[in-house]
């Protein structure tokens, strides 16, 4: 049984809840731990609600650099998009916010983690399935999974055990944000037909309409440079989601898969995310070889599927991240975005370990190609069909 646990605190109605209901109902004591992923909101002020609602005592621990470095870089290399479409915004944040937790129930000497997470959703699987793999002998606690209150009962809970309830936009939708982007679901979106309202969206809105042109520079993968200026990684993303949201670029609205086997409607804005993705994703078309280049992209869904299911910490994924870190040795250079309303399009790419010959590709006058060499080639290339042809088809 536990006693002492290490709640993922978010400062909202579920995880406040829990605080009071994890001891009085359980009679476990509760470190309350939020992790500062850019997720916005006061978190000095999120501590102290914790502790009203019974902490025995509140962390909040800076994450955005480590999510950034560790999380974020190893997901641009893999251009990581479940599904074709979402960055995975939500799921990437999920084992940074694990491995901080362990860490902490090892300083307050918790025998237990718990969470705020549903049972109908993706993440309840990305906490439990790291836990185990990081701590497995941690017991995991999962209040709002088991309570089974409504949310009007967890209210009249917070008003009885003095738990304040906050007012925030959560009460109409569930909204996960983070620097890699924001996640909204629930409410009204819940029909798949209806459009999504204008209020659901915060880092997108048109408010700039002049094109203009923003240039990205890579080094080994990982962008380091805006419009010529040196800059390290997080910051370089925050003025990137600024700059790209201002045009309306970014939303994503979509059915997806849960790994529970139930599909959701889902909107999300990430202009960050995906104006890199899509730089970074050109720059490679530069500069890995074909062979390689096919190859990566055969295993891209594969690591954002691993991400989405929760298996960040996991073999395959230790190996699939080394693959996709291996690849980025020449993937340097820079990209040029061009941004209109609504678009964020590549306008061009350079690299100084570029694959591209322009002496092989032209066909000017400066053409280097051995255009004798290419009738050989090509018939040994279709001998196997041709021979197909003439003895099978009946061709002569
Ligand atoms: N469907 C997304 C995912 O599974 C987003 C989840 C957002 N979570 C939330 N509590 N609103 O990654």
């Amino acid at each position: 049984m536990a006693k002492r646990a290490v709640l993922a605190y978010s400062g909202g109605l579920d995880t406040s809840v829990a605080v009071a209901w994890l001891k009085e109902e359980l009679g476990v004591e509760v470190v309350a731990v939020a992790v500062d992923v850019g997720q916005g909101g006061d978190l000095e002020a999120i501590k102290a609600r914790a502790i009203e609602a019974g902490a025995m005592d509140a962390v909040v621990i800076e994450g955005k650099e480590r999510y950034a470095n560790e999380i974020l870089l190893p997901a641009l290399y893999a251009n990581a998009l479940y599904e074709g479409r979402y960055p995975l915004v939500s799921s990437l944040s999920r084992p940074l916010i694990v491995d901080l937790l362990v860490k902490e129930a090892r300083k307050y000497g918790a025998d237990s983690l718990a969470h705020g997470c549903t049972g109908k959703g993706n993440d309840q699987v990305r906490f439990e399935v790291a836990t185990r793999a990081l701590a497995p002998d941690l017991e995991i606690l999962a209040p709002v999974r088991s309570w089974g209150m409504t949310r009007e009962e967890s209210i009249e809970y917070a008003i009885k055990h003095g738990v304040k309830v906050p007012v925030t936009k959560d009460r109409l939708y569930s909204i996960d944000e983070n620097i890699w982007g924001r996640a909204i679901e629930c409410g009204i979106l819940e029909d798949p037909w209806n459009s999504p309202p204008e209020d659901v969206w915060e880092m997108t809105s048109v408010k700039e309409t002049s094109p203009t042109s923003l240039t990205i520079g890579f080094e080994k993968g990982v962008p380091v440079s805006l419009d010529g200026k040196a800059m390290d990684f997080l910051t370089l993303l925050g003025h990137i989601n600024e700059k790209v949201g201002s045009f309306g670029f970014g939303r994503v609205d979509m059915v997806e898969n849960r790994r529970v086997g139930i599909k959701s409607r889902e909107t999300y804005e990430a202009p960050g995310a995906l104006a890199l993705i899509r730089a970074h994703s050109d720059l490679e078309g530069l500069t890995l070889e074909r062979d390689l280049s096919h190859e990566k992209a055969r295993l891209e869904p594969k690591w954002a599927e691993l991400a989405y299911d929760g298996l960040w910490f996991s073999p395959l994924m230790d190996s699939l991240r080394a693959f996709m870190e291996s690849s980025q040795k020449f993937v340097t250079g820079d990209v040029r975005l061009d941004l209109s309303p609504g678009t964020c399009t590549v306008s061009g790419r350079r690299s100084p370990v570029s694959l591209y010959d322009y002496g092989l590709a032209t066909y000017d006058a400066q053409d280097s190609f051995r255009h004798q060499d290419a009738e050989g080639f090509v018939r040994i290339w279709g001998l196997g069909v041709e021979t197909w042809s003439r003895k099978q088809v009946g061709n002569q």
